[in-house]
């Protein structure tokens, strides 16, 4: 298949996955304006550990982690953060990309869905932005925490919304976790900032 096939495959199965879910569909339409942009793959490690370890997946998401398992080799992987923010052992075990998006492989300027991955054992420091943000876990499980509600332990299906600019951060632990990412409202192409202590 064609990287374009393997594109479509793709924005199929997280088009179903939203259309299937509560909270992400009332979080924001689908898009009707997403045109595939050819981008040049960019390979982390996260290419290769999503593959091998995307940690426990239900049903409902197993087609969308295969289909971004398939994807992986095509995807251009980026890392946002500097190793004086987060270390190099979290780089080594932690990438993302943006599916769709006003830097996406397939742009749209209605949203932005993001898809990242973290090894197990990573403290994803406290961090916001002002767009707002609904985290869908595909696989794996981690303990999100954000300023003003309980800390929660996530796991495939499970959803967590991050309001604008309201700090949070994710721990990892055994497992690894590998979410999808629903963005609205203004700032959609800005990089998230750590947040003060
Ligand atoms: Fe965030």
């Amino acid at each position: 298949m064609t990287p374009q096939g393997l594109f479509d495959d793709a924005l199929s199965a997280v088009k179903a996955w939203h259309a299937a879910l509560q909270p992400e569909h009332a979080f924001c339409p689908w898009p009707d304006d997403l045109r595939y942009e050819p981008r040049a793959p960019r390979s982390l490690p996260a290419t290769e550990l999503i593959r091998v370890a995307p940690g426990r997946t239900t049903p409902l998401s197993t087609p969308v982690v295969e289909a971004f398992q398939a994807l992986s080799p095509h995807l251009e992987w980026r890392l946002t953060y500097t190793q004086d923010e987060v270390g190099r052992h979290f780089l080594n075990n932690y990438g993302w990309f943006e599916l769709a998006g006003p830097e996406g492989h397939f742009i749209t300027h209605q949203t932005r869905i993001t898809v990242g991955y973290w090894g197990p054992g990573l403290d994803y420091p406290r961090h916001q932005h002002r767009a707002e943000e609904l985290y869908t876990v595909l696989s794996g499980s981690a303990l999100f925490k954000a300023d003003g509600v309980p800390d929660r332990i996530l796991k495939a299906e499970d959803t967590c919304l991050h309001l604008s600019d309201q700090p949070h951060a994710m721990m990892t632990h055994d497992s690894p976790i590998l979410t999808l990412v629903f963005w609205r409202g203004e700032g959609l192409a800005d990089a998230p900032a750590l947040s003060a202590a």
